[in-house]
């Protein structure tokens, strides 16, 4: 193991308590039970600025408990392996770079480094700043190093290119000895690449922004809060669970209120639920005669409306529809660029899933008329579709309820709406097709939404069936 300053991460602090030790974390505190003079001061020096393996071991035997080294070695093995032992590089004496473990990433192997062995930083690192210092994270390992001095900053802007310890070495400070420290830290963390090392078939399938969106939104590859915890509770109130009615351009609210389907007798005589599902296609061509606004209002009806509003513990208003939704936060608001039905003038709308009713932004404009070519060019067909339903998420709807994974459940819910589309269009015997790409900018621009607060993360084109 290369020279590391070892200490515990910074919440945890080491008190003697009557007569034990207790070690305790911004979660947990557990109580070591009595221990050797040797050991408590190695303990506090962890916990106090830390030392290297070496320095600690003497600090243990500096008395004179012959049971007390294996002892140490065996609390620090605990330590190591719950995660809470960091690893600091040193230049001129000062903290170059920290590694800072997560509780799962377990015994570290830090390789050794032969000094003419060239290195690359690896795709899938990435710098931001935390708490007021620079971190680098990556999807590959469960760490992450604090840049604590600009010169590891700079070595790592180097490291663009292919280096090796001997030639990073014009940085004030910075032994050849010192990058080889810093080269083993980035090795463990999976930061570092043999400059001539090439990916499997399987990681180089992989897209950067793609393997960190799955690693942080799912568990096991970080420490960060994760799931249903209400990070914003008592500090911005929630959006409401329908978003008011929306005006057009000059603040005029004209609302079509739309064909209501008898659900009990829909219930009573549909066509069987197996049919629907084998019979299910997609279709990305139409009718000579184009939708009607009695089975737009049908198909929004069964597919979308709101059909109770509910309250929820957490103080946020939910709501209940025929599809499943995540915490019942539904999101997900429904624009309508309409290019063809009968009785609804071509143009944009946002449906009301409350008064089932539609409310017109904008006439078809340039950019409807561009939304509804995108989507063309989507289905690689020649003809535009009669109506395309956008899905927008008002995305701090589902922010307010879950952490780390709010956009990964906003996308889980585009696929459950598809699929309750589908089976509702399949069943009215229209014409159906999920689209895959989509311009979230265009949309926001359509419909006069902040991109951040509100734009589109799914498309769907609906018609009528042709013979
Ligand atoms: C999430 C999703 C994205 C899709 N994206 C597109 C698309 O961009 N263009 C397209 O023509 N079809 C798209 N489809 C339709 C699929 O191509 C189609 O479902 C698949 O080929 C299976 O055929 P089937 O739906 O007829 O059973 C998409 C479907 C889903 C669920």
């Amino acid at each position: 193991m290369p020279d590391l300053l070892l200490d515990f991460k910074k919440d945890i602090s080491v008190i003697e308590e009557g007569d034990g030790v207790v070690m305790r974390s911004a979660n947990s505190s557990f109580n070591l039970g009595q221990l050797s003079p040797g050991l408590v001061a190695a303990l506090r020096q962890l916990a106090d600025g830390g030392a290297t393996e070496d320095r600690l071991a003497d600090i243990v035997q500096e008395t004179a408990d012959a049971a007390a080294l294996p002892m140490f070695y065996y609390y620090l093995q605990q330590f190591i392996n719950m995660g809470i032992i960091c690893y600091t590089v040193r230049a001129d004496g000062l903290p170059l770079a920290t590694l800072v473990p997560f509780s799962t990433a377990g015994q570290l192997e830090f390789p050794h480094v032969a000094l003419d062995q060239k290195y690359t930083l690896s795709r899938f690192a990435y710098c931001r700043h935390e708490k007021g210092r620079a971190i680098v994270e990556t999807p590959l390992f469960p760490a992450k190093i604090i840049l604590a001095d600009w010169r590891s900053a700079a070595l790592l802007g180097e490291l663009a290119q292919p280096q090796d310890c001997n030639t990073l070495t014009k940085i004030p400070g910075i032994s050849a000895d010192t990058v080889r420290s810093f080269f083993s830290l980035l090795l463990t963390a999976k930061m570092l690449d043999v400059a001539s090392a090439t990916e499997n078939d399987t990681m180089t399938q992989w897209e950067f922004h793609d393997l960190l969106f799955h690693s942080r939104s799912r568990m096991g590859r970080h420490d960060y809060p994760s799931g249903k915890t209400h990070p914003f509770l008592d500090k911005i109130p929630p959006l409401p669970a329908v978003k008011p009615k929306m005006s057009d351009f000059s603040g005029t609210v004209r609302a079509i209120d739309l064909y209501k389907p008898d659900i009990p007798k829909l219930k009573a005589g549909d066509v069987p639920f197996t049919w629907v599902l084998e019979e299910r296609k997609s279709i990305r061509n139409y009718g000579v005669n184009p939708i009607t606004d009695k089975q737009l209002g049908e198909f929004l009806y069964r597919s979308a409306r709101m059909r109770a509003l509910r309250p929820s513990m957490t103080m946020m208003e939910c709501s209940n529809r025929p599809y499943p939704g995540g915490g019942a936060c539904y999101e997900l608001e429904l624009y309508l660029a309409v290019n063809t039905c009968d009785n609804i003038d071509s143009g944009l709308y946002h449906y009301c899933p409350q008064d089932h009713q539609l409310c017109h932004i904008a006439d078809r404009n340039r950019q409807v008329e561009a939304l509804l070519k995108n989507a063309l060019g989507s289905s690689g067909e020649d003809e535009l579709p009669q109506v395309l339903i956008i899905l927008a998420a008002r995305f701090q709807r589902v922010a307010w309820d879950y952490q780390s994974m709010a956009y990964s459940i906003i996308l889980k819910h585009v696929g459950v709406l598809y699929q309750t589309m589908y089976l509702v269009a399949t069943a009215m015997d229209l014409a159906p097709c999920g689209l895959g790409a989509g311009n979230a900018d265009l949309f926001a621009t359509a419909a006069g939404t902040d991109y951040y607060a509100e734009s589109s993360v799914g498309e769907f084109m609906l018609g009528s069936k042709g013979k």
